[in-house]
């Protein structure tokens, strides 16, 4: 769908060179959610421009559903963004223009006749929930609502892509997730590609298939999110993924689960994909005569599954207790390592 070759943007500042970009190849396939994560200064924002050329390349190759981006005159460039939406953290809107109006505006620059264009933009309204709010100005909404806004305008022209540069990155965090389900809402509904721009896992965590890391100019790490997720190779992957799950440090900590609880076994399960979703727990404690005491651990969600590892404490008959870990290993994808034995 979205076939990136060598790409690379130098600015030059003050006869200073600055790699903005740096030979930067990736393939994004049609209805894919793609993270893009990076500290700032990583290239985030250059590196979506130069996807529709709001930013000129130096050098390289976009190829969009079949057309090539980078060979289009300004005409051709003109209508190929019509495809290709775009939404920004500070919303861009038209801030002397109604609601109405400013969605409206990609339909007016389209040349869609009036009458097409109010039945599409009150369409637009009701599909990212602001009905009501037709006649209001920017500057009398929520930040949620204006992003809101600015998704129904990127969306105006039925767009096969939408960039999403730190779209939620000035929202709180309640409001963040309600704009991150509309943009799950919206990818759903019409198989759009989503290229999602952010410094924030959370974002990555919550609603993308695949995650690029991106660190001075370059794509250091990639893949399916829970594969990145749970084999951060690069340090800068491993810092991200500790925004989430905490420092694997914490795993230390099991010294003193030990010291503390110091009768039964202590289990540490390991839980990837939808082995999560199981209740495991429940069921052991129906299927066997043991006691479980979960000590400590973190599970996140992913739109992949979930993820992560759970410590606990299995009391009760020895024999029982052996029976439940065989369980574990021979009828379920969960890992279970026994970390303390019974005293
Ligand atoms: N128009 C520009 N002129 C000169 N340097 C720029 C320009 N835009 C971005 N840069 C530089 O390019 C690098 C990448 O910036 P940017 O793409 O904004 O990163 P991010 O979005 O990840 O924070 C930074 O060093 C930034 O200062
Ligand atoms: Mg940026």
């Amino acid at each position: 769908m979205i076939s990136i070759e060598g790409l690379n943007k130098i600015f030059s500042l003050n006869k200073k060179k600055i790699i903005a970009v740096d030979d930067l190849t990736l393939t994004i396939k049609e209805g894919e959610i793609y993270g893009v994560i990076g500290y700032s200064g990583a290239g985030k924002s250059t590196f979506v421009r130069l996807l529709n050329r709001l930013e000129e390349p130096t050098s390289g190759k976009v190829t969009i559903d079949n057309r090539e981006i980078t060979s289009l005159n300004p005409k051709q460039l003109r209508l190929a963004r019509q495809e290709i939406g775009m939404i920004f953290q500070h919303f861009n809107l038209l801030w002397s223009r109604t609601v109405e109006d400013n969605i409206a505006f990609p339909l007016e620059i389209a040349g869609i006749s009036k009458a097409d264009r109010s039945k599409r933009v009150q369409e637009l309204i009701d599909l990212v929930g602001l009905s009501g709010r037709e006649k209001a100005y920017p500057s009398q909404l929520s930040g949620g609502q204006k992003q809101r806004v600015g998704i129904a305008r990127a969306l105006a022209n039925n767009p096969k892509v939408l960039l999403c540069d730190e779209a939620t990155s000035a929202l709180d965090p309640e409001t963040t997730n309600s704009i991150l389900n509309l943009l799950v809402d919206i990818n759903q509904k019409f198989g759009l590609t989503i290229i999602l721009i952010t410094h924030e896992m959370h974002v990555i965590r919550k609603i993308c298939n695949q995650v690029a890391v991106m660190e001075q100019g370059k794509i250091v790490e990639q893949g399916n999110v829970l594969d990145v997720f749970t084999h951060p190779k690069k340090s800068v992957t491993k810092k991200f993924v500790e925004q989430i799950m905490g420092s694997s440090e914490a795993d230390e900590d099991i010294s003193n689960l030990i010291d503390n609880y110091n009768d039964g076994k202590i289990l540490r399960l390991h839980f990837l994909g939808e082995t999560t979703n199981q209740a495991l727990i429940s069921k052991l404690a129906k299927k066997f005569d043991v006691e479980l005491n979960i000590l400590q651990g973190k599970i996140v969600q992913t739109q992949a599954g979930g993820y992560g590892t759970l410590f606990v404490q299995a009391k009760g008959g020895i024999e029982e207790i052996n029976k439940a870990v065989r369980f574990i290993q021979e009828e379920t994808s969960v890992e279970v390592e026994v970390i303390r034995d019974a005293n």
